[in-house]
């Protein structure tokens, strides 16, 4: 996958420092490939100063059409992380949108900008599916209505919670307790008033999705997720997670059929998006959070110490 331009190459060796699979050598001065499996990272490009190295099948733009790329990397350091903390510090999950429509060139870019996280072996394996109409929306709304209307039903038949719990644990009767009351009244209000308490009224959705067989679709997918989360932000749009939906997706080959995933993918996040109707005036506070850190290697060395008498 890996060409280089000899003429360009200047012998630096960089790009076999940076190769995780050390699939690039210096040989007579100047950089060469060996065999091997190239998982298309990009670092060997990326790093080389003379532009010497192409890597095939990677595009250099994502082809964003309402942001502007500049493919200049930015170094360690050089971004404003206060910055950078107050965005990610004030993206809110949404729960009130106005009725203004997302334009599908907004939500490409938003997919395109989610391919930029990383991805476990570079795997890349996630794929996306867009809602970009309101009416769309509430197709899947509906969907998952239909899905909790009948886990309902099934929860709150005391024989049905029974046979569940002597054939698939307690998890049927763990959801009674959690959350069939706050659910039965969410379809009511659905039901009689059109009140959207799953995507709280969001006029696009973005569903994301990972290959089964690769090495960490889930975390891939996540990972994605929280670019698109951060960038809608940064592009004026409000969005939220919606676990509801996945969670029943997951459940129901039906809403994974009529919402076109394959058979091989799963489903890993549904994310609401719009234009938020609320603006909040300050960022919202997080539980204090005390990581235990470990002096691992002084404590090995003592230990060690100890043992030999030294
Ligand atoms: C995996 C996951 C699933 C979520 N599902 C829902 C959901 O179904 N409905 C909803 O309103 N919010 C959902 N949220 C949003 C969380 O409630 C929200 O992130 C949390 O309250 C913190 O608020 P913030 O996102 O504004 O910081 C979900 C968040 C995550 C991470």
């Amino acid at each position: 996958m890996v060409v280089i331009d000899t003429e360009k190459c200047n012998g630096c060796g960089l790009c076999t420092t940076v190769c995780p699979h050390r699939l690039l050598q210096i040989q007579d001065d100047l950089a060469g490939t060996v065999d091997g499996d190239c998982m298309g990272c990009g670092h060997c490009q990326a790093v080389c100063p003379t532009g010497a190295i192409e890597v095939e099948g990677l595009a250099g733009a994502l082809g964003l059409q309402r942001l502007t790329e500049s493919f200049q990397a930015i170094q360690p350091g050089e971004y404003d992380g206060s910055d950078l903390v107050r965005l990610m510090r004030s993206r809110r999950s949404c729960r009130s949108y106005t009725a203004e429509k997302v334009e599908l060139a907004l939500l490409e870019d938003l997919v395109r900008i989610g391919t930029t996280a990383p991805s476990g072996t570079n795997s890349q394996s996630w794929n996306f599916v867009i809602l970009p109409e309101r009416a769309d929306v509430e197709v899947l709304g509906d969907l998952t209505a239909d899905f909790f209307r009948q886990l309902n039903n099934q929860a709150k038949n005391p024989l049905y919670r029974f046979l569940a719990r002597l054939f698939a644990g307690d998890a049927l009767g763990n959801y009674y307790r959690s959350h069939y009351a706050s659910v039965a009244e969410a379809l009511r209000e659905w039901d009689e008033m059109g009140i959207d308490r799953l995507f709280h009224g969001a006029t696009a959705a973005i569903l994301v999705t990972g290959k089964r067989a690769a090495s960490c679709p889930g975390e891939d997918a996540l990972l994605a997720s929280q670019n698109i989360l951060l960038a809608a932000h940064a592009m004026g749009l409000g969005s939220c997670l919606i676990g509801y939906v996945v969670e029943a997706m997951r459940r129901s080959g039906r809403m994974r059929q009529m919402m076109a995933i394959p058979a091989d993918e799963e489903i890993y996040s549904v994310i609401g998006l719009g234009y938020p109707a609320i603006r909040y005036r300050q960022v919202a506070g997080r539980r204090p959070v005390r990581p235990r850190v470990l002096h691992l290697g002084s404590t090995q060395s003592a230990a060690a110490k100890g043992e030999s008498g030294r």
